[in-house]
């Protein structure tokens, strides 16, 4: 920040939340806009930061279009001739009904409960293969990546198995798709991002048809092939097959590996939490919860409202848009008892960082049971974790996480 917080105005918080580089603590400009209004319009950037977990909830489930006016005020004119773009606008989250209903239907079908619930060995043994490549880089106290050494790679290696992705390519695509996630917030990064954003997407749109067109030949037991199978059968152009598995397969890490930096990073402000559920492992159902609350992985959901729309005191006009601040509505004091206390124990109903509505996260059970399988063993191996330097946070808008996190851990 640059200005002193006493000063700063609701507008001011807006721009500083919306502009690159990220702050490293947006909560007290959250706090700013949730003392001024609740549902705030930012007469500088014309759109709407709701803070407001009611009116949160509320937007989320309004009439409201992702998709409608393409160009909406944070993308650009020139967006089709953008494949980053292009691709992206083409993605579940962007999409409209009856788009939207329909591919999301299929994708119901393909990525369900049962087929999480299936992975559990999976993910144990995954977890279990990266803790002990991670002990063995720990040796003699050396520091250790925690995002290349394992936030990352352990849920690529999970939704590439998932899917049948081979891992060796997972791994690499999670750079390909950190790439293209920067522009996902449209209009907040560079000419040089989009260029590199661009060939990200090519890249991940020629990896996906090549294989979907494999399992079209000869399919596997894997879910690649049931979502190439289903989408023929519900009539789901090869594009559309194409769009629904490269987001599956980007979605299912980006955020979890945000989850498990940021997760820890709490833990770690909070040594007597950290210590509670090292002792005693029976809280993990709402610790996983409680870090999602509190260190909100993805920090805003936005849409454009397609009729007038009452939202607290004020009245939202058709075609505004609306950005849902999900990591401020999280710690708002109206839903949460002292919201800033990360309390592992915590049971006050559900939170909002898989959003709500229509565009409801489909993958908040396979995060949450990574983050299960993964904390407590985590926690059980190393005795002691250890920050050093400071660690570089991702400057994506929307993204609460880290590009960097080097830790010293004792076994
Ligand atoms: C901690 C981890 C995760 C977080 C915090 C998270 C968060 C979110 C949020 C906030 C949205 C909705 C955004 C909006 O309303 O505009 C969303 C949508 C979505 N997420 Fe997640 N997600 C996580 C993990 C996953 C995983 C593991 C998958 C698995 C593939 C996944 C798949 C999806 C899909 C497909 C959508 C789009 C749904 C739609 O638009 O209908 N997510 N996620």
């Amino acid at each position: 920040m640059t200005t002193e917080l006493n000063t700063v105005t609701p507008d001011d918080a807006v721009i500083e939340l919306f502009s690159p580089p990220q702050p490293a603590d947006p909560f007290p400009l959250y706090d700013v806009l949730m003392e001024t209004d609740r549902v705030y319009r930012s007469p500088s950037l014309g759109l709407w930061a709701v803070t407001g977990y009611a009116e949160s909830a509320a937007i989320l489930r309004a009439n409201t279009t992702r998709n409608g006016p393409r160009a909406a005020s944070t993308m650009r004119p020139d967006w089709a001739e953008h494949e980053a773009l292009r691709m992206y606008l083409n993605a579940l989250i962007t999409l409209d009904p009856p788009d939207h209903s329909r591919v999301r239907g299929l994708a119901g079908r393909v990525f369900t409960p049962a087929a999480v619930r299936a992975l559990g060995p999976s993910i144990e043994r995954l977890m279990r293969r990266h803790l002990d490549d991670m002990v063995e880089l720990a040796q003699g106290g050396a520091p250790v990546d925690l995002i290349t050494s394992l936030a990352s790679p352990f849920p690529v290696a999970v939704i590439s198995e998932m899917l049948g992705v081979p891992d060796e390519d997972g791994m690499h695509f999670y750079h390909v798709a950190n790439n293209w996630s920067r522009v996902w917030a449209g209009g907040y990064y560079s000419e040089e991002d989009l260029t590199r954003a661009d060939a990200a997407a090519l890249e991940l749109r020629e990896y996906f048809d090549g294989i979907l067109d494999e399992r079209r030949r000869s399919p596997r037991e894997d879910l690649l092939s049931t979502l190439v199978r289903e989408g023929d059968n519900a009539r789901l152009s090869p594009e559309e097959t194409m769009s629904l598995a490269t987001f599956l397969f980007v979605a299912g890490f980006e955020t979890t590996t945000s989850l498990i930096s940021a997760g820890l990073i709490s833990l770690l402000d909070h040594p007597d939490q950290l210590e509670l559920w090292r002792r005693d492992a029976s809280v993990t159902p709402t610790a996983v919860e409680e870090l999602l609350r509190f260190n909100t992985p993805i920090t805003a959901a936005s849409r454009v409202m397609k009729e007038d729309t009452a939202l607290g005191d004020q009245i939202v006009p058709a075609g505004n848009l609306v950005v849902a601040l999900l990591a401020a509505a999280n710690r708002d004091p109206r839903q949460f008892t002292d919201p800033g206390r990360l309390d592992l124990t915590r049971s006050e109903g559900a939170n909002l960082a898989f959003s709500a509505g229509p565009h409801f996260c489909m993958g908040g059970n396979l995060a949450r049971l990574e983050a299960s399988v993964l904390f407590p063993a985590f926690l059980e191996r190393f005795s002691s974790i250890e920050v050093v330097g400071t660690p570089t946070r991702r400057d994506a808008i929307g993204l609460n996480g880290y590009e960097e996190l080097q830790v010293v851990l004792g076994t």
